[in-house]
């Protein structure tokens, strides 16, 4: 297993360019098994739950190519509908593939994804969509088993105890472009990566209005073709390296960023003192002076992102005063807490809220990641901690970070992956 080592109290500074969105690339993928030839996917990020996605379009049948950033997909030979529990349990995005095998094929068994570190992830939303489009569902020996004669579009609420959701929204969708008549969400997922899909799914000859509102349209249509795609900029890579350069960045360029899709995470930034420039697909965070604490709720888009809420966590941690985070939608999602604690920080946690001391610095210790965004929240804990920070279990960090530690080498960081015995 790799390990990170992290000498901190190095200023960042220059450019870095983002990666494709991996929440985008991910449905994206999924979806090209509807296609009746071959699609491209450009601008997809090299980490790892992109090639466990591709994994599960082979195992499938699928032909499936990665060069470059770019994913080649052929989904002619698909001959099996199983998306096994061995790949499943290692990313949950797998269920992306249930409505787009449905829509394709009327039957999918897909191992149903279960729980996760950051907290319960129940799918119900997903298969009561499906449902009410027709679908027969079981769940047997730990998978999802959907079948259906023929989908009918029907009127879906889809808004559930967190609000939307947005891998339901998409399996819905996926479901739906294919199904006989028309098909509206209600409380469908505003999220870009959503909007994303649903451009994709147009080029593809799908009939969709109401992107990235709460009311989406679709009228069913009876063949989709193959077509070339870029993904959208990865806003949570984004605002990773924005809060970066907010902790130790001078003159730190985020290129490939768009400001539109990072507006709640600007907007706390800007009242709590940091400052930053928008440029034309970039963002620039110019000087990190004296920052002021902020109470930071987390909600679906365009409210703060939950996938931004350990990275900003770090920020409070060194900033001032009392702040506040609240976590809206994974209400247990603190496991990086005791970690950043363990590095001087004054983090106390309150049912779903953390309540954070400022304190002056945080000093380098061992510490272990446990999922994706508590992985990178420690990584910018290390970058400003005093003496030396081991992160171990990188490979979370690996799920969704392409090649982070070269990108902050180039700004200046002093960091090196190990492997750990
Ligand atoms: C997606 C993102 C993930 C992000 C999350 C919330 C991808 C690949 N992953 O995950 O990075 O953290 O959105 O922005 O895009 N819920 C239900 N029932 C369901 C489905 C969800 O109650 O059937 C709940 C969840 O437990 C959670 C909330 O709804 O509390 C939002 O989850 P959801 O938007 O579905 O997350 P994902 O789509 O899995």
């Amino acid at each position: 297993m790799d390990a990170f080592i992290i000498r901190g109290g190095k200023q960042l500074a220059g450019e870095v360019c983002v990666s494709g969105a991996k929440n985008s690339a991910l449905p994206i993928m999924a979806a090209s098994i509807l296609a009746d030839s071959p699609c491209e996917i450009h601008g997809v990020p090299e980490i790892r739950d992109i090639s466990t996605m591709a994994e599960i379009l082979s195992s499938i049948g699928a032909k499936v190519s990665a060069e470059a950033g770019t994913v080649k997909i052929d989904p002619a030979g698909i001959n099996n509908y199983t998306a096994p529990y061995e790949l499943v349990k290692q990313m949950r995005a797998s269920i992306a593939v249930l409505g787009p095998m449905l829509g394709k094929f009327g039957k999918a068994r897909v191992s149903h994804p279960g729980g996760c570190v950051i907290g319960p992830r129940p799918v119900d939303l997903h298969l009561k969509g499906l449902s009410e489009l027709g679908t027969r569902i079981k769940i047997e020996h730990g998978y999802i088993c959907a079948e259906a004669d023929e989908l009918t579009g029907a009127d879906i609420f889809l808004g559930g105890r967190f609000g939307s959701s947005v891998l339901a929204t998409a399996n819905i969708m996926m479901a739906a472009v294919k199904a006989k008549g028309n098909t509206v969400i209600e409380s469908a997922a505003c999220e870009p990566e959503v909007v994303d899909l649903g451009n994709f799914l147009v080029k593809m000859g799908a009939n969709i209005i109401g992107l990235g509102s709460p009311r989406i349209i679709i009228r069913g249509v009876k063949n989709l073709k193959g077509v070339s795609h870029k993904v959208i900029p990865d806003r949570i890579e984004a605002g990773t390296f924005i809060i970066a350069g907010a902790l130790c960045g001078k003159k730190l360029v985020v290129k490939n960023a768009l400001a539109e899709h990072l507006k709640a995470l600007l907007d706390i930034l800007r009242k709590s003192g940091v400052e930053f420039d928008i440029g034309d697909g970039e963002i620039t965070v110019t000087k990190t002076g004296k920052k002021e604490p902020s109470d930071v709720i987390t909600m679906p888009y365009p409210g703060f992102p939950t996938d931004l809420q350990a990275q900003m966590t770090t920020l409070m941690c060194i900033t001032p005063g009392i702040s506040i985070i609240t976590e809206k939608i994974y209400p247990e999602r603190f496991m990086h807490v005791s970690e950043l604690n363990r590095m001087g920080a004054r983090i106390h946690r309150e049912a779903s809220s953390t309540i954070v001391a400022g304190v002056k610095n945080l000093s380098g210790a061992p510490v272990m990641a446990s999922d994706l965004r508590a992985s990178a929240s420690l990584v910018l804990a290390g970058l400003i901690a005093e003496g030396e920070t081991v992160i171990s279990r990188v490979y979370h960090i690996d799920r969704g970070y392409e090649d982070i530690e070269s990108k902050l080498m180039k700004l200046g960081a002093d960091i090196r992956r190990i492997k750990e015995v």
